[in-house]
């Protein structure tokens, strides 16, 4: 490998419309945690990066939620559309992302065709805080720490009651969960946190 790729390799992937806090945390090169939400953005609040849930966690984040055929699913900041897009595959069930990356919605929506899924997920180019969370039975996000407890909220009080709200990684600070689990690969151990309304 020359040393053209190997540096490019070994940068982390600071995504578009945030802002790299370097030696803020503990947590190595992850640009997760290197982040701030950059207020500037012009498709809103830009409450996360783009990283994506591994497959594993995603069907134990389904698991966990007990998500069925019935549901309606949200995902707030749905990146690639993995989550709605498995709920879809295994379940059936119907499905709504939103995204303030165009990019990542048109790719959502070509993994949905690719999966042949299209007539059960939507995905939109939309500023989560102002989607109306009403109609969902289930909510998934994966958000900065921060941003959970932003929308927190919103979610109380918009989700009907029985609704169930399922994340990984970031809980919703003193809200309690309903119920925690854990998965593991060869590298990491996820938590998963599932609250009731
Ligand atoms: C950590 S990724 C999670 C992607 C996907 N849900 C998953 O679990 O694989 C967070 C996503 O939230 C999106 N996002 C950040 N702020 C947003 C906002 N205000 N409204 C909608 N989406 C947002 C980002 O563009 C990114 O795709």
């Amino acid at each position: 490998m020359n040393r053209e790729n190997r540096s490019s390799r070994n940068q982390p992937l600071v995504p578009r419309g945030f802002k790299p806090k370097l030696g803020q945390n503990s947590v190595g090169r992850d640009p997760f945690f290197q982040c701030q939400p950059n207020p500037q953005s012009p498709e809103g609040i830009s409450l996360a990066p783009y990283v994506r849930t591994l497959p594993l966690v995603v069907d134990a984040m389904l698991d966990l939620a007990q998500v069925g055929s019935e549901d309606t699913l949200y995902d707030l900041g749905c990146g690639d559309g993995r989550i709605l897009i498995r709920a879809a595959q295994r379940f059936g069930t119907q499905g709504m992302g939103v995204d303030i990356d165009p990019e990542r919605i048109l790719e959502a929506q070509q993994r949905a065709r690719e999966a042949q899924v299209q007539d059960r997920v939507t995905f939109l180019q939309q500023d989560l805080l102002t989607l109306d969370l009403t109609p969902a039975t289930v909510v998934s996000c994966y958000l900065l720490p921060r941003s959970h407890l932003l929308i927190r909220d919103k979610l109380r009080s918009q989700l009907r009651p029985g609704a169930r709200l399922v994340t990984h990684s970031f809980d919703m600070g003193d809200w309690l969960p309903t119920a925690t689990t854990t998965v593991s690969d060869v590298i990491n151990t996820y938590t998963i946190y599932l609250w009731r309304i």
